[in-house]
């Protein structure tokens, strides 16, 4: 049994993420912490609240984390998403609530607990990780494995010519985990790989709507305002998923197709904030991240329309 722990900024990929890790037989999802990014931290957390009810995980403890980033304020990216974060659908409020407690301590609490035993998966900023390593520096030892959904190894950027979002709302942060990283313990999958191995095209579009299911129904609605900005701004065929395939790498590692070990630092100047700067020199420094470079897509689609095809008996 795969045991995660997710961090998350819960906008609309995040959800599908989400949906992914909840209704996998081989996982048990511990715990979902949240923080500020795509989304103010209050609606992150709503929208964790709400893809969990969605896949019958209502009972997943929630905790709320970080409201901005560790130095800069937050810039959200509800110009993608939405305002809600989830493609202003006007989705009911979710029917639970976060728990007490803050996520940088769950983070620090859990992985003091199980040492080994817990995975960490993080979909957004990493403003939580960072705060809890402050604390404890050797945090990323205490987990079996960190995969991120972070930056962008081809310097092909979303949220600027160069940039991936995760790493540039919060550089300092994403700089403070690269630097306490190694790479048998951290994998970044970057943004490079949602864009060639993860887009929606509008025959999987077709393909999703013809599933009639809640999930498949939830997954095209809630992504509509990415699809647009997809349309506007990166030029992609279709809304693309960073998220839910870098879920799918933890869930499925067999569909990892091109991976490799390098140096990386994340740039904090402003002209190149949030740069994934992976250094090719023969005599670069010790590699400190696995970075995954391609995905098999038909077995990311493969799990992701398996997944939601599924239809859930009525909640008790
Ligand atoms: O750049 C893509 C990442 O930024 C995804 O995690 C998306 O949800 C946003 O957080
Ligand atoms: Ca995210």
């Amino acid at each position: 049994m795969l045991e995660l722990l997710v961090d998350t900024d819960t906008g609309s990929d995040d959800a599908v993420a989400l949906l992914l890790a909840a209704l996998d037989d081989r996982v048990e999802l511990t715990a979902v912490t949240t923080v500020a990014g795509n989304v103010p931290l209050p609606r992150a957390t709503r929208n964790a609240l709400l893809a969990l009810e969605l896949a019958g995980a209502g009972s997943v403890p929630v905790y709320q984390g970080c409201d901005r980033p560790v130095l800069r304020p937050l810039h959200t990216a509800q110009v993608v998403h939405g305002d809600d974060g989830m493609g202003d659908l006007g989705l009911a409020d979710p029917l639970g609530s976060a728990r007490p407690g803050h996520a940088v301590d769950v983070l620090l609490e859990r992985a003091r607990e199980r040492p080994g035993e817990l995975t960490l998966v993080t979909l957004g900023p990493l403003t939580n990780i960072a705060a809890a390593l402050l604390r404890d520096r050797a945090l990323l030892t205490r987990f079996r494995h960190v995969y991120c959904m972070i930056g962008a190894p081809d310097a092909v950027g979303n949220v600027s010519a160069t940039a991936e979002f995760n790493a540039w709302a919060d550089p300092e942060a994403a700089q403070i985990v690269a630097a306490a990283a190694t790479p048998e313990l951290v994998t970044w999958i970057g943004w490079d790989v949602s864009r060639q191995d993860a887009v929606m095209s509008p025959a999987d579009q077709d393909r999703l709507r013809g599933l009639g299911t809640p999930l498949a129904e939830f997954t095209q609605g809630i992504n509509r305002k990415v699809a647009e900005w997809s349309a506007a701004v990166t030029g992609l065929d279709g809304y693309d998923l960073p998220d839910p395939v870098a879920m799918a790498v933890v869930l499925r590692p067999e569909l990892v197709a091109e991976a490799e070990r390098a140096h990386v630092r994340v740039a904090l100047g402003d002209e190149a904030r949030g740069q994934t700067m992976t250094d090719r020199r023969l005599d670069a420094p010790p590699a400190n991240l696995t970075l995954v470079r391609r995905v098999r897509e038909r077995g990311f689609k493969d799990l992701l329309f398996d997944t939601l095809a599924k239809t859930l008996e009525p909640q008790p």
